[in-house]
């Protein structure tokens, strides 16, 4: 019998185009990357999409203060981010831009499809909207008069909008969530979620007559869809929606959608809700991870705290800013980054434990074996406890493990002392460094999804005919 192989669907958040990728939206697409590569590397049919937000009042105006034509700034933004990726090794299987017009077109059937089910209706919105947000606001959330995470005043409008009866989804999304069935990592995110449900549901804008810069509602061409509604339809434009059935029924619904905590009320509850009104199954998990404060102070413009990932590649490699982030801090809780603390980690982890390790037993196989260790054990691509933890988002746990064997296997090279054992018993010598070649092999393997190239190098140096010691050094120390 033919097993089927199983597909496996990640998503990032599509990030807004209003400025550069820092630090924080790194994250998030490395941690998917990551599980889309361990996924790869168990023969499993993996889509792993990202990409980028380009409509809405927000984003027009970040082009108008660069006094840039929307089109021209949305362009040069979104490029900025795929090329971040590509920097730090991310391969996304696809990359979707609102703006294109795939999107648009998936878009308008979403929408159609929408009013057809008879949870649209017409009204008059009066309240506050956030603007950097893109989201309405209650005056019960300020703190102070301003929206607690922009620390801004929000815009009072008064305006007639399409409204999606969100209120008639309570209970079902409700159970959705409490039952697992949607499943919200971790735990403390899914409470959250419980509570913002239990305190009742209200019907939500889905479009806005006065924001130029999006795309027209179907039936009603002086509005524009709300930012929020089309951008969360990516996740099912960007695999064929309305357009390659085969495709968008091959990986609807995501298996895994990752993400801060910020917007999980957005991909809980009101994308849920929307996906069950057009008849489609909601995703299976949602994985909110914590926010990164860079030396204990928010991310932000004003303060001048703001990493450009870029930097940080340039200065230490993908690989060793892929392996910090991951390693720093937990995934789902909010941690502390900031260049010390990588360089802290870089020189202690990488150059002297990893580096340091791949040099030790490359230069002793050169030396004592004159570059032949033999065969040697090449672990098989199984889910091994390393890669379950991967699986689970719990990377720090992975790579501790991993760092263990490290230092066991320095351990074991300065208790046998193969420069002294050579001299009387040099078949000792030769198995342990067999032991050692497999170890290394099978640590590259595991690490392959966190520190792609460095395991390649791992393992064709491995492979060779001929082992010799690195012309330079896996991970330079710096000073
Ligand atoms: O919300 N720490 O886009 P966005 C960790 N376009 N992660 C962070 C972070 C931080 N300090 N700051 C940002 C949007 N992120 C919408 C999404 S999806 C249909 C539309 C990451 O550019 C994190 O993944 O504001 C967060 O959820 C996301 O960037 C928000 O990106
Ligand atoms: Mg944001």
């Amino acid at each position: 019998m033919v097993s089927e192989r199983k597909k496996f669907y990640i998503t990032t958040p599509i990030y807004y185009v209003n400025d550069k990728p820092h630090i924080g939206h790194a994250y998030t697409t490395i941690a998917a990357d990551v599980l889309a590569r361990l996924h790869r590397q168990l023969g499993d049919d993996t889509w792993f999409l990202t990409g980028t937000d380009e409509h809405g009042a927000n984003i027009a105006k970040a082009a108008e203060k660069k006094g840039k034509d929307v089109k021209e700034f949305v362009d040069e933004v979104s490029a900025k981010f795929s090329f971040a990726w590509d920097q730090l090794g991310i391969a996304p299987d696809d990359f979707i831009r609102t703006t294109e017009s795939r999107h648009e077109r998936a878009v308008n059937i979403f929408l159609n499809k929408l009013k057809e089910s008879g949870k649209i209706y017409e009204g008059e919105y009066e309240g506050l909207y956030c603007v950097p947000h893109e989201a309405f606001i209650k005056e019960s959330d300020l703190v102070n008069g301003l929206c607690p995470d922009h620390k801004l005043k929000p815009e009072r409008i008064r305006e007639k909008n399409w409204f999606f009866k969100l209120s008639e989804y309570q209970s079902e999304i409700l159970e959705l969530v409490d039952s697992g069935k949607l499943l919200i990592q971790p735990a403390t995110r899914k409470n959250e979620v419980l509570a913002f449900i239990q305190q009742g549901l209200e019907d939500i804008a889905i479009s806005r007559p006065n924001v130029k810069w999006g795309i027209p509602l179907p039936w009603d061409s002086n509005q524009t869809v709300y930012v929020w509604v089309e951008a969360l339809f990516n996740y099912c434009s960007a695999i064929g929606y309305g357009f390659d059935e085969e495709k968008f029924r091959k990986y609807w619904p995501a298996d895994v959608q990752v993400m801060a905590k910020d917007i999980i009320k957005f991909h809980c509850i009101i994308w849920p809700a929307l996906l069950l009104a057009i008849g489609e199954e909601p995703p299976r998990e949602i994985f909110a991870h914590g926010f990164f404060t860079v030396d204990g102070q928010k991310i932000s413009k004003t303060i001048g705290n703001v990493i450009d990932p870029n930097e940080w590649v340039d200065k230490y490699g993908a690989d060793a800013v892929r392996y910090f982030l991951l390693r720093e801090v937990p995934f789902g809780q909010d941690g502390d980054v900031s260049e010390q603390k990588l360089k802290t980690r870089y020189n202690a982890d990488l150059a002297n434990g990893l580096g340091n390790l791949f040099s030790r037993v490359t230069t002793m196989i050169e030396k004592y074996l004159d570059g032949d260790v033999g065969e040697f054990i090449k672990s098989p691509r199984d889910l091994s406890e390393v890669s379950e933890s991967f699986n689970r988002l719990e990377f720090d746990k992975g790579l501790v493990e991993v760092w263990e064997t490290i230092s066991w296997a320095d351990n074991l090279i300065e208790q046998s002392k193969p420069w002294e054992l050579v001299k009387t018993e040099p078949a000792k010598v030769k198995e342990l460094l067999v032991n050692l070649a497999a170890l290394l092999y099978d640590i590259a393997l595991k690490l392959s999804p966190v520190m792609p190239e460095t395991a390649q190098i791992i393992k064709s140096a491995l492979e060779s005919e001929k082992i010799t010691k690195p012309a330079q050094p896996l991970f330079p120390k710096i000073e």
